[in-house]
């Protein structure tokens, strides 16, 4: 197998698929900016290859990695090193590679708490929220508001097994998909972790929004598209929206700052997101 054929710096996201990925986009614009001399490619690396494709990129010259769908328990084994953080979120999505040793972290879950904590500050501590989803997403986000003291968070999931499983030890609500819709009123931070909605099939929303309150912020972690149905809906009723840009940028700086110690322009990142689903 021959995924990579140069041994320049680089960093790297692997995942299955991978080209709809714009991570290259905002990375390598980052590092141009800041004259860094390496660049950020997206590799394509199906479940079975992960071991190999690892392998590959500390022998090629990689500084560190994103890690995405199918990736981001599986890479765990092959550490070095798990940040405590994301040792306790349970999923890696940013890997760090020095000297032949790589530790994993996430930028997930702060990344989104970031995003969200510049408009709530400390009234999150106070808010009422519900999860739809308990993929490893909601589980980065979660997991990432407990160990910020932030406890009045309820999942409503599909399959309440693995709600019931995210919400083990905390004091939240676990509620099926129906039940979620019937207290919609009562949040006031409405949050999808779940892919309904995403391009291609963007005309789905995760909830029934019927008794959705004008108070109730909804808040989507899905960028492409940038108004999800779900989204949509909540404008409609006159909600404060936040679609998953701020995330997925957060995410990145984060990732950006723990590989080159210097902070990437926020900015530029969001305009090229916009730029490219606008
Ligand atoms: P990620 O790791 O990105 O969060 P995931 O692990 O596939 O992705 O999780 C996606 C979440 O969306 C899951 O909670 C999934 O529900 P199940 O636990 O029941 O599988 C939920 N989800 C995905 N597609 C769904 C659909 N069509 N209807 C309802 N829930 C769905």
């Amino acid at each position: 197998m021959d995924l990579f054929n140069n041994v320049q710096a680089y960093y790297a996201v692997i995942g299955d698929p991978i080209s709809q990925s714009m991570s290259p986009d905002i990375h390598n614009a980052c590092l141009q900016k800041l004259h860094i001399q390496a660049t950020y490619k997206a590799i394509h690396v199906p479940a079975e290859q992960l071991g190999t494709a690892v392998e590959q990129m500390i022998q090629t010259g990689c500084l560190g990695f994103n890690v995405t769908i199918p990736h981001k328990l599986s890479i765990m084994k092959y550490l070095d090193e798990i940040d405590p953080y994301a040792e306790a979120i349970g999923a890696v999505n940013t890997v760090l590679i020095q000297n032949g040793r790589m530790k994993g972290f996430n930028t997930d879950g702060p990344g989104f708490y970031q995003s969200l904590i510049l408009d709530y500050q400390e009234d999150l501590k106070k808010a009422n929220i519900l999860v739809l989803g308990a993929g490893g997403a909601a589980r980065a986000i979660v997991k990432t508001f407990l160990l910020n003291d932030v406890h009045q968070v309820s999942v409503a999931n599909r399959t309440m097994e693995k709600a019931i499983e995210l919400m083990k030890g905390s004091n939240g609500e676990v509620l099926t998909p129906k039940e979620a819709e019937g207290q919609l009123g009562e949040y006031d931070i409405v949050i999808n972790t779940t892919p309904i909605g995403m391009f291609p099939n963007p005309a789905a929303s995760p909830i029934d929004t019927t008794l959705l309150d004008q108070k109730t912020t909804l808040v989507d972690i899905i960028y492409n598209p940038l108004t999800t149905e779900f989204l949509k809906l909540g404008i409609r009723k006159g909600c404060t929206v936040q679609n998953g840009v701020p995330m997925f940028i957060h995410q990145a700086a984060l990732a950006f700052e723990l590989w080159t110690g210097e902070k990437p322009d926020l900015l530029l990142m969001e305009q090229i997101v916009k730029q490219k689903l606008g």
